[in-house]
């Protein structure tokens, strides 16, 4: 498959903005979080320089209070919305107000470990802002320190649409939302995006985040939305791990403590989201006190973060046969046997490289090799049969959304490809 290696490194570079990429030309025109932490990993595969840039670009981004925010704003002609008026963040470059999935510091140890005497500096460098950061989850998504993650705006969690916001979204309420038109349904079917119902609570969210001036504690307690996320919650632990051993290796004992400390509290959090009757980890409710009712892919992240309990683990990996057996082209995101299931839109089923690399990262790394196996090459036929598209039918195979998609090719290259294993 050398040819498919060939051409996702031509997307990227296509996708490359001079030190950053975006995510799809067209689609997602600026540079966005996990997207490009993703993106440095496939940079890394022929180009090292260029994947530390990314990261290091990612960072220009940071907020005062350590936050990296999910979008940054690149191109002040790009037809976008929201854009930074409608954010109203007052930053410089102009961002938006919440955060996305915590990958960087487990991409920054990889390129570290990858060439030690080439990263050390870099990672030196970058040491600090990581720490800022999750610092900045622990203490304002996290600030009864129960040991989850919480997202305050669909967006934060990386997954807009997923059926685990679905409870509290109904609890927001959009009347007033500022009239918008649209952009993303000009670009790709709308039948695959969220829908005009998620997009006025998205919108009105942002509005009264806006209204706080961004108190991100503010938002985190009194704000329309706070859902515990395992995905925030499992990346997190698994980049604190990262950040911690980094520190090591660069003789930062101070925060391999502190890492330490956040670890233990995650094993806690863990404990929190499992649902039994689901044999899940589950989305939690913050401001209604309710669990998810299914089953998203984000619970198998367990295994990524390294929080391992015995009795968890075994009952969560046969929920993941019981849905990879449902689904011929997995890891779908949402249980294909549930009434709310939707094969092509977006997180509420399809099929993610992104996710499946995560997932099958932390099932190789658990000694799960079978599992692992199957996950690694259903998106190897993905990508085969379809090319680099944003997401998959998992029934079909069929690409949807966005195509020639950075963090599709970025997982092709580190992970996918047949010269990775
Ligand atoms: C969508 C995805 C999000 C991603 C962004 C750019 O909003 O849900 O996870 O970061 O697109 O690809």
């Amino acid at each position: 498959m050398a040819d498919l290696d060939q051409r996702a490194r031509e997307i990227m570079k296509a996708n490359d903005r001079g030190g950053f990429t975006v995510p799809s030309a067209g689609l997602y025109p600026h540079q966005w979080n996990w997207d490009s932490a993703c993106a440095a990993l496939g940079f890394a595969e022929f180009d090292l320089d260029r994947a530390w840039t990314e990261i290091e670009t990612l960072f220009e981004g940071q907020w005062p209070n350590g936050m990296v925010p999910h979008i940054i704003f690149r191109d002040d002609e790009a037809d976008y919305f929201p854009g930074p008026s409608v954010w109203g963040c007052e930053q410089v470059p102009p961002t938006s107000g919440l955060s996305q999935p915590p990958l960087a510091a487990t991409v920054v140890r990889d390129l570290y470990v990858r060439d030690p005497t080439a990263g050390v500096a870099r990672a030196r460098a970058l040491l600090p802002k990581l720490l800022a950061w999750h610092r900045w989850f622990h203490e304002t998504r996290d600030p009864e320190g129960r040991g989850v993650i919480a997202a305050t705006h669909p967006w934060e969690s990386g997954r807009d649409n997923a059926p685990d916001w679905d409870g509290a979204m109904a609890k927001v309420d959009p009347r007033g939302v500022t009239p918008y038109d649209r952009h993303d349904i000009h670009q790709v079917d709308p039948s695959m995006r969220p829908t005009r119902d998620d997009y006025d609570r998205y919108i009105r969210i942002i509005e009264w985040g806006r209204a706080a001036c961004w108190d991100h504690l503010r938002i985190t307690r009194e704000g329309p939305l706070a859902v515990a996320d395992p995905g925030l919650t499992f990346i997190l632990a698994r980049a604190d791990r990262d950040l911690g051993a980094l520190a090591a290796a660069l003789g930062e004992a101070e925060t391999t403590a502190q890492t330490s400390a956040w670890i233990d509290l995650a094993a806690e959090g863990a404990a929190r989201l499992w649902q039994d009757h689901l044999k899940t980890y589950a989305a939690w409710d913050l401001r209604n006190d309710r669990a998810a009712e299914g089953v998203s892919s984000v619970g198998f992240l367990a295994f990524y973060a390294g929080l391992s309990d015995p009795v968890r683990d075994a009952r969560l990996l046969a929920t993941l046969d019981r849905i990879l057996s449902a689904a011929p082209f997995g890891v779908p995101s949402f249980d294909p046997t549930h009434p709310k299931f939707d094969a092509r839109r977006y997180w509420r089923g399809p099929s993610w490289p992104v996710m499946n690399y995560l997932i099958g990262r932390g099932l190789e790394e658990a000694g799960l090799v079978d599992t692992a196996a199957r996950v690694r090459a259903d998106t190897r036929r993905l990508v085969e049969r379809e090319g680099f598209y944003e997401y998959f039918d998992p029934h079909d195979g069929s690409g949807a959304g966005g195509g020639d998609f950075t963090w599709t090719a970025a997982v092709w290259l580190a992970w996918a490809s047949p010269g990775k294993a």
